[in-house]
Order: structure tokens, then sequence, then C-alpha cells
């Protein structure tokens, strides 16, 4: 997609849509007179009769009366009240226009910036935000019909209309769309069947976003997991008869590799349960059980795009739990990378084990912070409902500041507490120093906690989007599947850090 970098006027916009922001009180927003004296005075009518409706997120669609403009069609986006639009709702709303343009095939389309404009939103704001909210409600899922009589067109070029920097306003724009196309990559890892992406699969895609951004990569395989020793994630992969593979990404931006934020994402590509196997119902859905990885490639994606000036490495270990002869079952102890052994309680307490591996090896490549993400329990479903990420943490300084980036993004993350009592349960086991799964009360906690026994004193930040990783039905930002949970908050986490640094 090209953007126009000349700015236009509402006589030079060629588009074929024009998409303008309405309220009420339209009458005091500058530049408005301009606008009704090219398209026509009766709008200011119609606006107040409701024809074009101000409500929030009320799209409406008409044609340009006009015929000596050259826009065939106005999309005006009601606002509401704009004392009280907040970033979110803004965003939401530019997710409609981008399931409106994708509907209507749109080709070229001009932006009014400043009819988005309010006294909490600036312009540069709102390029961002209209970037991101149109680039995420654009997106659709791919299938794999056979007969599909989609025809997929692409926007070629946006302008825009504004009297503030043009500059800036482009900028906003690209940011905008960067987010958008990495939270959209991500939607599309999730989206694939466990055949097709499988973790082999999975480091492929990452080696080939490494090329892209010139990040160091190294992809460890089964034998040389073995060497190592990372016996946690070879349990799980046992009954399968794909190789796992441990991912890890760094980009290095200072000097010296100091001061390294650590991602850590959970890569299972299908997650049978194992022995521990779960239901019919259960089962549907697991090909998104790596929905971790994804968010840190989609983050990684972004940072490889704006280049923050802050040291990131990305680790994860992928492998599908499948069953056979070879699986491992209830009872086994293993032996994890880091030397401490687990009991075998549950099978389906899989991400934990991968996890722990991963973290301990994000440990001794140099991360100074831990941040994991993670399909990880059906337990903090129960707890929190489909929107709400859950966290963990030892360290609530670093988390104030994820939870900044989080309302930034828009993101809602919700802390639970992790106590001395769950950290004694986790490590109750007559056979070794942990058990996988301490009881059914307090999945989420016993999970997470797990995890953090391999971290230790590191400040860490625990992930539970086992509900928000996938939805069951269509939103403002984007269609039922994958959503891409996280990767705006984790990079827009990154970028804070790297500013504050400056
Ligand atoms: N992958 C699941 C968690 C999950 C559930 C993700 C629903 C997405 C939707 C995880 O490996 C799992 O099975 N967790 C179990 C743990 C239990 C057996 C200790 C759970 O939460 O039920
Ligand atoms: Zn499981
Ligand atoms: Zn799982």
């Amino acid at each position: 997609m090209n953007i126009n970098k000349e700015g236009q006027t509402f006589q030079s916009a060629q588009a074929e849509i024009l998409i303008v922001g309405v309220s009420k009180n339209q009458e005091q927003l500058e530049g408005w007179l301009d606008f009704v004296e090219i398209f026509g005075n009766p709008i200011t009518e119609w606006i107040k009769e409701g024809d074009i409706a101000t409500g929030l997120k009320k799209l409406t669609k008409i044609p340009s009366f006009i015929p000596s403009t050259q826009v065939k069609r106005i999309l005006f986006v009601g606002l509401g009240d704009r004392k009280t639009l907040s970033t979110d709702e803004l965003r939401e709303s530019f997710g409609l226009v981008g399931k409106e343009l994708h509907k209507l095939n749109a080709k070229t389309v001009t932006l009014w910036v400043d009819s988005f404009v309010t006294a909490d939103i600036d312009s540069t704001e709102v390029s961002i935000i209209a970037a991101e909210g149109a680039g995420l409600g654009y997106y659709n899922v791919q299938n794999y019909k056979t007969s599909s009589n989609a025809i997929d067109v692409k926007i070629e070029e946006v302008s825009f209309i504004t009297t503030a920097d043009m500059q800036e306003i482009v900028a906003g724009f690209e940011v905008g769309q960067v987010y958008a196309e990495a939270v959209n990559e991500a939607r599309s890892l999730v989206n694939l069947p466990g055949n097709i992406l499988t973790s082999v699969k999975l480091a492929d895609y990452a080696e080939e976003l490494a090329k892209q951004y010139d990040f160091e990569i190294e992809i460890l395989n089964k034998a040389q997991l073995e060497e190592l020793g990372m016996g946690a994630i070879l349990a799980v992969n046992k009954g399968s008869v794909e190789e796992p593979r441990v991912i890890t990404i760094k980009y290095q931006a200072t000097d010296k590799w100091e001061d390294v934020i650590g991602l850590v994402g959970k890569g299972v590509t299908f997650d049978t349960g194992g022995y521990s196997i779960k239901t019919k119902t259960g089962l549907v859905g697991m090909k998104g059980d790596m929905g971790g990885a994804a968010a840190v490639l989609g983050a990684m994606r972004i940072i490889g795009e704006l280049r923050p000036n802050k040291n990131v490495i990305a680790v994860i270990g992928s492998t599908d739990n499948m069953i056979s002869g070879e699986a491992f079952k209830p009872d086994d102890v293993i032996t994890t990378y880091s030397g401490k052994t687990v009991e075998i309680l549950n099978t389906d307490a899989e991400g934990r084990l991968v996890l722990a591996d991963a973290v301990t090896y994000a440990k001794q490549q140099g991360a100074n912070y831990i941040i994991d993400v993670a399909t990880l329990t059906g337990g903090v479903i129960t707890a929190l409902g489909y929107d709400k990420t859950g966290v963990l943490t030892n360290d609530e300084t670093l988390f104030e500041k994820f939870v900044e980036a989080s309302v930034e993004a828009g993101e809602f993350v919700w802390q639970l507490p992790l106590t001395e009592n769950d950290k004694k349960r986790i490590r109750k086991s007559d056979v070794a120093d942990l058990n996988n799964s301490p009881g059914s009360d307090g999945h989420m906690i016993f999970g997470g906690g797990f995890v953090g026994e391999f971290v230790g004193d590191t400040p860490w930040i625990h992930l539970d989007i086992a509900g928000t990783s996938d939805t069951r039905s269509a939103h403002d930002l984007g269609p039922k599947g994958g959503t891409g949970v996280m990767v705006r908050t984790i990079a827009t986490f990154v970028e804070r850090l790297a500013e504050e640094d400056k």
C-alpha cells in the first residue's frame, strides 16, 4: 500500500472513499465550513436529522453527490461525544472502518485526519490509531476452501487531509501499520492448523523473520536438545513423530549485551493433552496452543521494524503434545534443563514444562528480565473470562510499567496472586523437586507459579493468554479466531523501556 505523502485538500482528493469523523456539535469542528462548502450544505442538515449518524461506532456511507469533486463516496464515522471519546473507542471505530473498506474492495482512501481530533487525542495519535485500527479490522482469516469467490482487492493508496505536519501524520500512520501487520501475522500463525504449522515450520517462519530484520537466530533440533539435556521439552515431545525446536532470536541494540529483555513463548503446535487426554470438545481449537510463540514473534516483527534501543532475546519452545507407545505419562519423573526434577501428574500440563526449559535457556543466554507468554491454563478462563489476560509477577514495579503499556495498547491484563503456600504446593512431591499439577484449584496460579520456579529472582512477568488468544466471535478489531493478543502490549512495553533509557 502506498502512502501519498502530498497533503490533499477537499478539492484535490481523488479517493474512492473519504473518511470523516462526525460527532454532535459537528459545526464546531475546525474546517467544517470548508468541507460543506465543497461537499454540499445539506450534509449539516442530514447530521441534525440523524440521516448521518453521530452515535459512537455508527457508520454512514453516502455517495459524494457533488459532481465537481473527485471523491466517490464519503464514509462518516460516528464518534459520539468528542469530550469523552477514548483511544480504545477510536481504535475500535477504525476497526469497523477497516471492515467496511474490505467489504467495499476500496482501492483508494483519503482520511480527513483533523475530523477525528479531540482535546485528548491529537492528530499524530489519530494517524497511528487509524492505521492500527483499520489494519486490524481489515484482516480476514485465510481458508482452504477450494471454491472461493472472494476477490482479494487491496488498498492501493492512502492520502490525508490535515492542517497538521504531513511528515508526522505519515510517520504515525506507518507506525500504526507496523503494529497492525505484526498482530495480523500473529493471528495467522494461531489460525494455522496443527498439521500445517508444525514446530519445524514454526522455526522456518522464525528464520524468515530473522532474515528479514537481520536478527541473530539459533534453532536447536532434537539431537541438540538431547545433547543439552532439555528433558522437559523432550518429555512433552516423546509421543510425537515431529521433532521439537527451541528457537532463539537475538536483537542487539547496544554495544554490550546487557540489560536484556527475555521474551519466552509457548509454542505447542497441537495439544492433545497426552495420556491425560482432553475431551472431544476440549481438543478442538488446540491448534492455537502456540499463541504465546505467535505473540513473541509478532512483537519481534515490530521490534525489527521500529528498532528500539533495547536488547531483546526471544526464546520459543515448540513441539506438539501427542500420544504413542513412547509418549511420557503420569508418574514419570523427568529432569529439566535447569537440573530440577519434576514428577509428572498430568501430561496435559505440558506448557509449563516447555516454558521451564525455555526460561532456563533465556536466562543462560543473558536475559535480565523475563516476560513469558502462553496459552497455559483453562483456569485463567474460569477466573477472568475470555477478555482478560492473566498475570503473575515477582516484580511489582516492572509490572506497573507493563500495565501502562497494556493500557496504551488497549489490551486488558489482570494480576493474580502467587503466594508462598502456592509455591509449597508446586514443590510438593515424594519423588522429585516439583510436581506439574498440584490440584484443580487455582490452575492458573499453579501453571504460572511452576514457570516461576525456573525464573528465580530475575524480574518476571507471566502472561496467561489461554482466554484471550482466540475468540469465538468476531469483534470490532477483527474476525473470530486468533487475536494476536499481547503483540502490541509487549512491543509498546519494549519501546517505552527503550525511551526511558535515552
Ligand atoms: N493448552 C492448555 C490450556 C488451554 C485451555 C488453552 C483452553 C486454551 C484453551 C494447557 O496445556 C492445559 O491443558 N492446561 C490444563 C492444565 C491442567 C491439566 C493442570 C488446564 O488448564 O486445564
Ligand atoms: Zn495441555
Ligand atoms: Zn497446552
